[in-house]
């Protein structure tokens, strides 16, 4: 583990807000994900399961966790399952969990190692009634790829086929979407080692300097500070920051052109989501700036506009039309554009044609259900963009923020974003 220890009260905790949820004599199962092949005897990083991490703060592969809130057995109901370390690990893999830190790092005071799991687990199953299962249920999940999870759920329906199989899922995706405390500074420190890494970007681009090498500035700065890439970064200048998922990043930065870095820093597994669009040579064009400060108006009027109660359908809807307003004063969109709009298709789409914003958390799109009304303890995005290809432009600007009573709280408030401020740290 990279980060610095967290405090285990986190995951208990979020246990203590999944049992509330689960009806009498349930067991509910989380486990790891896999450890995923490339090629030869390759294999991926492990990247931890959110769902175990959150419930338990465990970031090793093969574990698994079980809540049995109405077993018999008081020591049965909460079980955490790790690999047993042995000789033959250690000198292959290194370091395992042993009982000890299983339990430091998770709260759960009775951990057993995998070997025990099929005897353990048929005394929980014998005495439960519904039995909550985990799958990834992400409406834009795409994978051919069965998970651990997915495995489970067979061989337990194959093995136990008259018990009554529930889905986990939309719990954890209702508790997930409401950050706590303890989350939010965790959120916090990823976003600021994403500012330290956009300040030293800052002085570095110039005209020359390959997107590459600004990928570089990043990885420099996160691992130093016991982070990584919230997800793959995109460094796009000139035409390639109007390719959306634009992730080569392997142009020479030109002078006169914008570029737009769509950059995060994942720390202890909490994502930031930041994109800033700077002047490659340190300065915007008249016409560079007039943009920018359009889509920087959008931003700024729809952090102020994610309140509590509102409807993310209707938070969207909001900044379209002021996007709409926005791009008829640059002349890009006409009153007869406007007129001509539908619900499916503001007249901005040509331009601004992604969303406005996305849960974030332990998953950069993170999971809940956004059909709920925006509620205090949401996280999220805002993220305005104009993509003009024919003139070489693309501009984005995206800021994390936490919902509160009082009113949306701007986590990245310290992140340069005002076109002057920029080109003065550029000129530094
Ligand atoms: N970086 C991915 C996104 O902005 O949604
Ligand atoms: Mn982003
Ligand atoms: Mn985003």
């Amino acid at each position: 583990m990279r980060h610095a220890p967290i405090d285990s009260q986190l995951f208990a905790a979020n246990r203590e807000r999944l049992r509330k949820l689960l009806p009498p004599h349930s067991l509910a199962v989380v486990n790891a994900n896999d450890v995923l092949p490339t090629n030869a005897d390759g294999s991926l990083p492990l990247v931890p399961n959110s769902d175990l991490f959150y419930l338990a703060g465990i970031e090793q592969e093969e574990s698994l966790l079980v809540i049995a809130p109405d077993a018999f057995d008081e020591k049965l109901r909460e079980v955490l399952f790790v690999r047993q370390p042995s000789e033959h690990l250690k000198i292959w893999e290194g370091y395992k969990l042993s009982k000890e830190d299983a339990t430091k790092a998770s709260g759960v005071k009775n951990v057993k190692w995998l070997s025990e799991f099929d005897t353990l687990f048929r005394g929980l199953m014998v005495d439960a009634e519904q039995v909550f299962l985990n799958s990834n249920e992400h409406k834009r999940r795409d994978s051919q790829v069965e998970t651990r999870d997915a495995r489970f759920v067979r061989r337990l329906q194959e093995s136990y086929p008259l018990h009554s199989y529930r889905r986990l899922a939309p719990l954890l995706h209702r508790l997930r979407l409401v950050k706590s405390k303890a989350e939010v500074d965790l959120l916090q420190k990823a976003v600021n080692i994403t500012n330290d890494g956009f300040r030293r970007v800052l002085g570095f681009v110039k005209p020359g300097v390959n997107e590459v090498e600004i990928e570089a500035e990043f990885i420099h700065e996160f691992t130093r500070q016991r982070a990584r890439f919230a997800y793959n970064p995109i460094i796009a200048s000139g035409e390639n920051a109007c390719v959306l998922h634009y992730n080569q990043n392997d142009k020479p930065c030109r002078k006169g052109d914008l570029l737009l870095i769509d950059v995060g820093a994942s720390y202890a597994n909490y994502n930031a989501d930041l994109t800033r669009t700077i002047p490659v040579s340190g300065k915007f064009t008249r016409r560079q700036k007039v943009i920018y400060n359009a889509v920087l108006r959008v931003m700024r009027a729809s952090i102020a506009g994610a309140t509590v109660g509102k409807l993310h359908r209707d938070w969207t809807k909001e900044s379209q039309m002021m996007m709409n307003e926005e791009l008829l004063a640059l002349g890009l969109i006409k009153k007869s554009d406007v007129k001509k709009q539908t619900e499916e298709t503001p007249a901005c789409r040509k331009y601004f044609m992604h969303g406005l914003g996305h849960p974030l958390g332990l998953d950069v799109h993170d999971v809940g259900q956004v059909s709920e009304p925006i509620a205090e303890g949401w996280v999220l995005t805002v993220e305005p963009g104009i993509y003009v290809p024919q003139e070489k432009i693309g501009i984005r600007l995206e800021n994390d923020i936490l919902v509160t009573a009082k009113g949306p709280v701007d986590l990245m408030a310290k992140i340069p974003v005002e076109a002057e401020e920029i080109e003065a740290l550029m000129r530094r």
